[in-house]
């Protein structure tokens, strides 16, 4: 049995459409339950619905044989796992925003908001400039809006809410997208399974590249 851990959420409906898409379709995640576990009995594999930001914690402790999980998560935490395959869904970029009217401050520290408190420290320190990290769980983009920082360093998909709060995109740090992450110790004993799965996945994004 494959254990999978699955973002839940928008990445991971984009997952679950690939997974799908190669034969390890579980109807049960359609159906919106609150189950936590689903099994596909036929391909022998069980999927677990976790936190996106908690998937390479399930599988770098091999709770999870393999996950899917934003390059952002992986840069942030450097989980101790083997990245497998860009999944090339959840595309988007991070980067630092602010106000609209927002203008270059003298100031010697920044106040910056952020999920990932590593990303924007190594950031910062490339362009040698002070912040003071304000690390946040979530609504990022509040935090500028109310005074509760100068900036914020944050996942930016399709500008949405950005737009819808009046800020804007300062300057890009980098693109990111899904990966497909593999426990060490799962990928020496399910090995064959593991690149099973990551070879028909590879297919399947190759296929659609080309327009198959
Ligand atoms: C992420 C991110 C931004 C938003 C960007 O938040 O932190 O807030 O998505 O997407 P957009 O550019 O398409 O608008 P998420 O939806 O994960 O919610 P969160 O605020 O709970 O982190």
């Amino acid at each position: 049995m494959l254990n999978i851990a699955l973002p839940k959420g928008r990445l991971g409906d984009e997952v679950y459409a690939l997974l799908a898409g190669i034969g390890y379709d579980c109807p049960e995640f359609l159906e919106n339950s609150r189950k936590l576990i689903l099994e596909n009995k036929l391909n022998n594999i069980r999927y677990f619905l976790v936190k996106p930001s908690d998937v390479s914690i399930y599988v770098e402790r091999g709770a999870a044989d393999v996950g899917v999980v934003g390059k952002d998560t992986l840069i942030e935490f450097e989980p101790d796992v083997y990245e497998l395959l860009d999944l090339q869904i959840g595309k988007c970029r991070i980067a630092v925003a602010g106000p609209e009217t927002y203008e270059k401050s003298a100031e010697a520290s920044l106040r910056i908001a952020t999920k990932f408190p590593n990303i924007a420290k190594k950031y910062y320190a490339s362009n040698h400039r002070n912040i003071e990290v304000i690390k946040l769980n979530g609504s990022i983009e509040l935090a500028p809006l109310v005074g509760l920082s100068d900036l914020i360093v944050d996942i930016v998909e399709t500008g949405g809410t950005l737009k819808e709060n009046n800020l804007k995109v300062l300057s890009k740090i980098m693109d990111v997208s899904a990966r497909l992450i593999a426990n060490k110790s799962s990928y020496k004993f399910k090995g064959a399974d593991i690149d099973l799965m990551t070879g028909k996945l590879r297919a399947r994004l190759e296929n659609n590249f080309f327009g198959g």
